[in-house]
């Protein structure tokens, strides 16, 4: 199969760099490993130690230097500079060693890194758009010299993870989510561009830290932000017109009308709202099989009614209206308690996002009240407090689920609703756990129990990659189901037999490019794709996906 490296990569630029500048330019660099026949025609004769490294090599003193590094911050800087100086060993270690290192270059580590974005500042990293530069966004997206971006994730820093509004700093998650489409999916890092929108902070700690690097202003707010995204968007349709626009870690009052005007209008979805739905489905699809119960006879009951929450709520209903409920049968089955208590109908002080959620009920004065009165058989956590879960709430989950499923989704880990360990404990081994950030493995009493991560990671590079192989125009809830469905067939009984909804990272590639395949179909069944059919959709999928080799540039 066609695999691609960094010959395309070559192809798509004018000029090569030569000698340092060959050095400097890290989708290029291949540092110690540059052939002998490479220095002496590139003009690096003498800008390298003599011996010649192999891939393999490089890889294992990255290693020791990486695992030598005592913190996990000190990691992700360690990760960071090497993706600053060579991009194909970086992606290469990452790749190799995925499970390790995403817990560093993503959540929880990256949630720290963007705490202390411009105290760890070395380099800049993709496009840094302020609203110093409306009038003139296109020409801010023509300094970017890559000619062929395909993936864009942008975000504006007001909500990110669970830890609030980071400003510029929220630029590291745009970075690492970028990251894991190009280890997880095999896009091409050149075809990537992670995307600050700075619009200023709240953050009133950074708005008086000399070090902070974002405007030091309070966040523009109401049409003058809307028109500001508005030329963002348009102006990517016009610069970069195919590529695939990602919303990360907006905050809730313009996350969900941001997503309403522009999904019909653009390629381009919301991770938090429709990747996490995804991911969320897939592990309820998966902890299914372990209880051997139907998706219509369950209850969920979520604790949180924001982006996640709503956003898995919605995609539920709409897998249990493909199971054969009607809208309203479906909505009836999922519940939300927020701040104020239960989502009942009597309430006046509902936003519009959860009214359809909003059910005629007596109001609950707790989660554990809820819990007791709705009796689930599910409850997932999307709230950000940690402890929410705590022990009265899973000793009476367990008392009316013979396998309670819990999934405590909060990050970073600080925030899970509970522990993996906790959820074991008090339902006696007995819950079906998954967690947004990771847990280790626990055994209750000899029996050994995985907590699943659902990790976003499952679902959005694949759902990337197959909008973008198939050029799709709009990305839909359709493709996103497909994704979930695809993503809890690849479970295996192995792991659903050590109570692990998700599968092992480790085949994340073959993951992604199945979900990937399962998007492209649905795409090309809604005469949305962008080209025409191929005969066999995985292959197709699988034969554009780039691998992190060295090109030979001279022989
Ligand atoms: P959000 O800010 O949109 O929503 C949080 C919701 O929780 C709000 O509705 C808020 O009112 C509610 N809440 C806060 N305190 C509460 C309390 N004491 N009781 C009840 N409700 C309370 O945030 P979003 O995007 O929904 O994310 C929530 C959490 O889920 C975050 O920690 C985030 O990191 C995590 N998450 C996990 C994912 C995963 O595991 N794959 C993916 C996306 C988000």
């Amino acid at each position: 199969m066609l695999k691609k490296t960094s010959t395309d990569l070559a192809r798509s630029t004018t000029t090569s760099p030569r000698g340092t500048a060959l050095l400097h330019d890290p989708l290029r660099n291949k540092g110690t490993a540059f052939t002998l026949a490479e220095r002496a025609a590139l003009g690096l004769e003498g800008l390298l130690p003599s011996h010649v490294q192999t891939m393999a090599e490089q890889t294992a003193r990255v290693l020791e230097n990486y695992r030598h590094e005592q913190t996990d911050i000190e990691k992700y800087i360690a990760l960071v500079s090497l993706q600053d100086r060579n991009e194909t060993l970086f992606y290469r270690v990452l790749l190799d060693n995925l499970e390790e290192m995403m817990p560093i270059i993503y959540t929880p580590t990256v949630g720290l890194a963007c705490q202390r974005f411009g105290h760890l500042f070395r380099k800049p990293r993709g496009l840094h758009i302020s609203y110093e530069h409306r009038g003139r966004i296109a020409d801010v997206l023509r300094n970017w010299p890559e000619p062929n971006v395909r993936v864009i994730v942008v975000t504006d820093g007001e909500r990110i993870l669970g830890l609030g509004d980071q400003g510029e700093g929220g630029m590291g998650i745009p970075i690492g989510k970028l990251s894991l489409y190009t280890a997880c999916a095999g896009i091409h890092p050149a075809q990537t561009l992670p995307v600050m929108l700075d619009v200023g902070t709240e953050n009133e700690e950074y708005l008086q830290d000399p070090l902070y690097l974002g405007l030091r202003q309070h966040r523009v707010r109401g049409p003058a932000y809307d028109d500001f995204v508005a030329e963002f968007m348009n102006a990517v349709a016009e610069v970069m017109p195919r590529a695939l626009v990602q919303f990360e870690d907006f905050a809730n009052i313009n996350a969900f009308r941001l997503l309403e005007t522009w999904r019909e209008r653009a390629c381009t979805f919301n991770d938090d709202i429709q990747g996490t739905a995804a991911v969320t489905l897939a592990g309820l699809l998966s902890a299914l099989r372990i209880t051997k119960r139907a998706l219509l006879d369950q209850r969920i009951l979520f604790l949180g009614a924001g982006e996640a929450g709503i956003g898995i709520g919605e995609l539920i209903v709409a897998a249990m209206v493909d199971a054969g409920a009607t809208d309203a049968e479906a909505r009836q089955k999922c519940w939300f308690v927020d701040t104020k208590g239960l989502v009942v109908k009597r309430r006046t002080d509902l936003a519009h996002h959860k009214l359809r959620f909003a059910h005629e009920h007596a109001g609950a004065p707790s989660f554990l009240a809820a819990v007791k009165a709705l009796r689930p058989t599910a409850i997932i956590g999307v709230s950000t407090v940690a402890g929410s879960f705590d022990r009265d709430t899973i000793e009476t989950m367990a008392e009316f689920n013979e396998r309670p499923i819990v999934m405590a989704l909060s990050n970073p880990t600080s925030k899970a609703e509970c522990t993996a360990e906790q959820a074991y404990t008090w339902s006696k081994g007995r819950a079906i756990y998954a967690s947004g950030s990771p847990f280790p493995p626990f055994t209750y009493h000899g029996k050994p129990l995985v907590p699943g991560q659902g990790n976003n990671a499952y679902i959005f590079p694949g759902v990337g990659l197959g909008v973008i192989a198939c050029e799709a125009r709009r990305v839909t809830s359709r493709m996103f189901a497909a994704a979930a469905r695809a993503l809890a067939g690849q479970v295996q009984e192995s792991d659903l037999a050590i109570g692990r909804i998700y599968p092992s990272l480790k085949r994340i590639r073959e993951i992604s490019a199945q979900i990937g395949a399962a998007v492209a179909g649905v795409a090309f069944a809604d005469g949305l794709a962008g080209v025409g059919k191929p005969d066999d959709l995985l292959a197709f999928v699988k034969s554009q996906m780039w691998e992190p080799i060295y090109e030979v540039h001279a022989r």
